[in-house]
């Protein structure tokens, strides 16, 4: 079943416009998503990514355009409606609380899912979430770390915690908005396999400064450049491509 449906567009971005008073953050984007696997939106500081996932999201209404995930227009809809029909997202800076437990984070965002008839009980009510919260310790590596108050763990862990909490309503489409932001090599490293080994269950649609690593998981590369889109294309068209080398890797030739 998954293989039907392996070439399907998930989300389709139609003409996307946003401005801040003068500023067009983002300029008549259009973009889709074919489900699982990783397709990245890499582009300069300012380049207007964050606000595009911040229109595909909801987080952000749309100056024009529309937004259909799963053959349903979603353009009107609340970030919380869109994470109730699959569509889940990290942020660029976090959202854990720190003075919780690994445990902790993992329950609320957990319980945060479970049927609002329950939403109004304690914690330890509800097994579903109990349940789901262990299985996200295991999944994400983090089960010695339980008992550790968020704030403690070190830097990457903690991105590792944020992206569990992101999945734990099992998400069709996962949007990380650069994941890998300070962390160490060794944790770019583990992340990137995390990232590669959730791509197989869900699609992941992935923000990420560090070219060679979006080069290396992505299927699909979208560059954003003052807004508007760049280029589309597979790394090694997206590395072949005139306008991205002299727009983005500054690149004369
Ligand atoms: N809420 C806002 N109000 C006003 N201007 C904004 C707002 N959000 C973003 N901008 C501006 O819109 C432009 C695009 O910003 P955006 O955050 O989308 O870029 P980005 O590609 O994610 O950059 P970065 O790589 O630094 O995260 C920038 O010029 C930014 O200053
Ligand atoms: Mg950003």
């Amino acid at each position: 079943m998954i293989e039907e449906n392996r070439h399907q567009k998930i989300l389709i971005a139609e003409d996307l416009s946003k401005s801040f008073g003068g500023l067009k953050a983002v300029e008549h984007v259009s973009f889709s998503i074919e489900r699982y696997g990783v397709t990245s939106i890499i582009g300069p500081n300012g380049a207007g990514k964050s606000t595009f996932f911040n229109l595909v999201n909801g987080a952000l209404r749309v100056d024009s355009g529309r937004v259909v995930f799963k053959d349903e227009e979603i353009t009107a809809l609340t970030p919380s409606d869109r994470l109730r029909r699959g569509m889940a997202r990290s942020f660029q800076i976090t959202n854990l609380f720190f003075d919780l437990t690994v445990l902790s984070n993992l329950q609320l965002a957990c319980q945060f899912i479970e049927d609002r008839k329950r939403l109004f009980q304690h914690i330890s009510n509800s097994q579903r979430a109990h349940a789901r919260a262990y299985e996200l310790l295991e999944s994400f590596g983090l089960q010695e770390k339980r008992d550790t108050l968020a704030g403690e763990l070190s830097h990457g862990e903690q991105r590792r915690l944020e992206i569990a909490v992101t999945m734990a309503s099992k998400p069709d489409l996962l949007l990380l908005d650069e994941p890998t932001q300070g962390m160490s090599h060794g944790d770019t490293n583990d992340t990137s396999e995390l990232i590669m080994s959730l791509s197989k269950e869900t699609t992941v649609l992935l923000i990420e400064h560090d070219v060679e690593l979006v080069m290396g998981l992505s299927k699909h590369v979208m560059v954003m450049s003052q807004g508007m889109k760049l280029a589309e294309g597979t790394p090694s068209e997206i590395r072949g491509n005139h306008d991205v080398q002299v727009a983005y890797f500054g690149e004369s030739q």
